[in-house]
C-alpha cells in the first residue's frame, strides 16, 4: 500500500517538475500570433464553458429583457465599448480583432451556424465578469451597473437580425455611451462641443501604417 502511495507521489512530483522545467525554459509560445496546441485549446475551452455554466446557473434574466427601450439603450453602449472587438452588421472585421487571441466572436453573426437564441444569463455573466487572459474585460469593474449590462445582453440578442441601416438607426436614437457608475460623466459630445478649444499638440498623420486595406493610408 505504502509502495503504491509512494509511486503515485513520485509520478505527481515528476509531472510537476516537468511542467516547471518547461515553464522555466522560456520555450512556451505566449505570443498572441501563435495558436494554442489543439489539446491545450480543448482543455481551456472546456474549463471556460464549465465555469461560465456553473457561475451563471442561478442568474434570471429580467422579464422586460426584450423591450425596445433596453435594446435602444444597449445599442449606444455597444457602439461605444464593444464594436471594435465584436463587430456589427456589415462590419466584416477590425484591426484589433484580427490580432486578438482568442478572437472575439462576431456578435453580429449570431450563435455560430445555428440561428439559435443567445443565452442571456450567460452573456450577462461574461459581460459583468469578463474572461481572464482573453481581452474580454469585466465591465462591472469599470462601474457598469447590472441594468446597463442587461441592456447590452438584450441588444446582442437582437443584433444578428439587424441590417446595417437598422443598426445605425438604433445607435443614433440611443442615449450614446451612458450607464450607471460613470460618476456623472456623459461620454456624449456636449452641445457646442464643435466650438471647443483645439488641442495644442502638433498634429500627426493620424491612424496610418502599412497594411491598411481601407484607404486610411495617404499614398
Ligand atoms: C478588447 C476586446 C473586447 C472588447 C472591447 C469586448 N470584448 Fe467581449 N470578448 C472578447 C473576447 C476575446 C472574447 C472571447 C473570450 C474567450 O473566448 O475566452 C469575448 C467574449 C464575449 C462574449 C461571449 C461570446 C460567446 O458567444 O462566447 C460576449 C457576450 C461579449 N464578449 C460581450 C461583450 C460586450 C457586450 C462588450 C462591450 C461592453 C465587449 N464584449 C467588449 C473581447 C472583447
Amino acid at each position: 500500500m505504502n509502495k503504491v502511495l509512494l509511486g503515485v507521489l513520485a509520478t505527481l512530483a515528476l509531472g510537476a517538475a516537468s511542467v516547471a522545467t518547461i515553464a522555466a525554459s522560456g520555450i512556451v509560445a505566449v505570443g498572441a500570433d501563435t495558436p494554442h496546441h489543439p489539446v491545450v485549446l480543448g482543455v481551456l475551452e472546456f474549463t471556460r464553458e464549465r465555469a461560465i455554466a456553473g457561475h451563471s446557473a442561478g442568474i434570471q434574466a429580467p422579464a422586460d429583457l426584450d423591450t425596445p427601450e433596453r435594446i435602444r439603450r444597449g445599442a449606444g453602449n455597444y457602439a461605444a465599448m464593444c464594436v471594435d472587438c465584436h463587430l456589427a452588421p456589415a462590419l466584416p472585421d477590425s484591426e484589433i480583432r484580427k490580432g486578438l487571441y482568442p478572437k472575439p466572436p462576431n456578435l453580429a453573426a449570431g450563435v455560430q451556424g445555428s440561428g439559435a437564441r443567445r443565452d442571456a444569463a450567460r452573456d450577462f455573466w461574461i459581460i459583468k465578469h469578463g474572461i481572464k487572459a482573453s481581452g474580454m474585460p469585466a465591465w462591472s469593474k469599470g462601474g457598469m451597473d447590472d441594468e446597463a449590462i442587461w441592456d447590452l445582453a438584450a441588444f446582442v440578442q437582437t443584433m444578428p437580425g439587424l441590417s446595417k441601416t437598422a443598426y445605425a438607426q438604433l445607435v443614433a436614437t440611443s442615449d450614446g455611451h451612458v450607464h450607471g457608475g460613470m460618476d456623472g460623466h456623459d461620454a456624449r459630445p456636449a452641445a457646442g462641443a464643435a466650438g471647443a478649444p483645439k488641442p495644442t499638440v502638433s498634429p500627426t498623420a493620424g491612424h496610418v501604417h502599412d497594411g491598411h486595406e481601407h484607404g486610411a493610408h495617404p499614398h
